[in-house]
């Protein structure tokens, strides 16, 4: 009982300890408010649901274990979540969903801060009990390592209080859409703290968070007080029609260097804490696909999902050949890793892990 295991406090220093996602017995969820809200309005999953087919998930599993496999190749130490039946209806007193939706990806579920995981509200029905799929992992670490906070945030009540009926229509159309997201009028109202653990991003004493669909101002107040000793900042990005996880949005590679969506830029008022610190923000490289894969949540700005695994070395998906050029350029040594059959379980590279250790210490860089 003498190791730390638990230590994270940013997306950049050396990654020794990482949770990957798997794909078995992943859901397409049924219809719910806030689900509903993100799957853009020309989907292919419009309508739809049920278990992923059964080879789809197969050839995820074999991207994510082959993932897995590098990253241990690196010396990284990899652990994995023990699926739910993902099949099971969820019910709570206030709600009722046909199915869940998968062990994928960690990273929206589990917010590690120093020697903290904390286990997100998470905003979609579909998702209330998914954290289960990562508790012999908490329950593993809570026996290693005698430093580990494992925290969990008071769970939602999800009621349709908790959504805005004005987003329950499948032809809102882009144009009002962006129109809502640059007056912050997003599916969430502020019933009660609600947030998406891929909506934080960690910079040390700041925390990021991304104001939008899955974590409104109540998630972000309570990050605040949970977190007395950070700083927690909102941010959002008008140019996002489906603002969900910031995590292709904006994306932090080293101490000064952040990656930006071009599509989706980050206020000038906003921008001020980074530029004063001598932070450059730069447009992120073209997503390499016009189109995402097929059942996929996501946009093609997945491109950008990177995992950081140095402040030198940085994985990218395999066919976003635009994006390795820019890190190449940047000065970061590029690792492609083919992932994108999996994009569609929720999201890339970031996305399908979870941090659990990296080196260094809280550093203070927005002084
Ligand atoms: N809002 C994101 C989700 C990223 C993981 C998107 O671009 O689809």
């Amino acid at each position: 009982m003498t190791k730390t295991i638990v230590n994270s406090w940013n997306e950049w220093d050396p990654l020794r300890h990482v949770i990957v996602g798997r794909a078995d017995d992943c859901h397409i969820p049924p219809a719910e408010p806030a689900l509903d809200a993100k799957v853009p309005e020309d989907s292919d999953m419009r309508g739809q649901w049920g278990r992923r087919p059964q080879d789809t998930i197969d050839r995820a599993n074999e991207l994510l274990d082959g993932f897995a496999a590098l990253l241990e190749g690196r010396g990284i130490r990899v652990d994995r979540p023990t699926p739910i039946d993902h099949a099971q209806p969820a019910t709570t007193p206030d709600f009722h969903t046909d199915s869940q939706f998968g062990c994928m990806p960690p990273r929206d579920v589990l917010l590690t801060v120093g020697s903290e995981i904390l286990e997100a509200t998470m905003s979609y029905r579909c998702r209330w009990f998914e954290y289960l799929n990562y508790r012999p992992l908490m329950q593993r670490y809570f026996e290693e390592d005698p430093r580990f906070r494992h925290e969990s945030a008071p769970k939602p009540r999800l009621t349709d209080a908790d959504y805005h009926p004005d987003y329950l229509s499948d032809k809102i159309g882009n144009a009002k859409r962006l129109e809502w997201a640059a007056a912050k009028h997003f599916v969430t109202t502020e019933e009660e703290p609600l947030f998406d653990a891929a909506d934080v991003l960690r910079f040390g004493r700041d925390l990021v968070v991304q104001h939008g669909f899955t974590t409104n101002l109540k998630g972000i107040e309570w990050l605040r007080r949970h977190f007395p000793d950070h700083r927690v900042h909102a941010v959002n990005f008008p140019g996002d029609p489906y603002p969900i996880h910031i995590d292709a949005t904006f994306t932090p590679l080293r101490p000064g260097l952040i990656l930006n969506n071009p599509q989706r830029r980050l206020p000038d008022a906003q921008r001020q804490m980074f530029e004063r610190n001598g932070w450059d923000i730069v447009d992120a490289a073209q997503p390499a696909h016009n189109s995402p894969p097929p059942l996929c949540y996501s946009s093609t700005w997945l491109s950008m999902n990177v995992l950081v695994l140095d402040p030198k070395t940085v994985c990218v998906e395999a066919s976003e050949v635009y994006q390795m050029e820019q890190m190449d350029k940047l000065g970061m040594n590029v690792i492609p890793v083919a992932l994108r059959d999996a994009y569609a379980f929720g999201g890339g590279l970031h996305c399908c892990t979870a941090d659990v250790y990296r080196e260094g210490q809280c550093e203070d860089y927005f002084p």
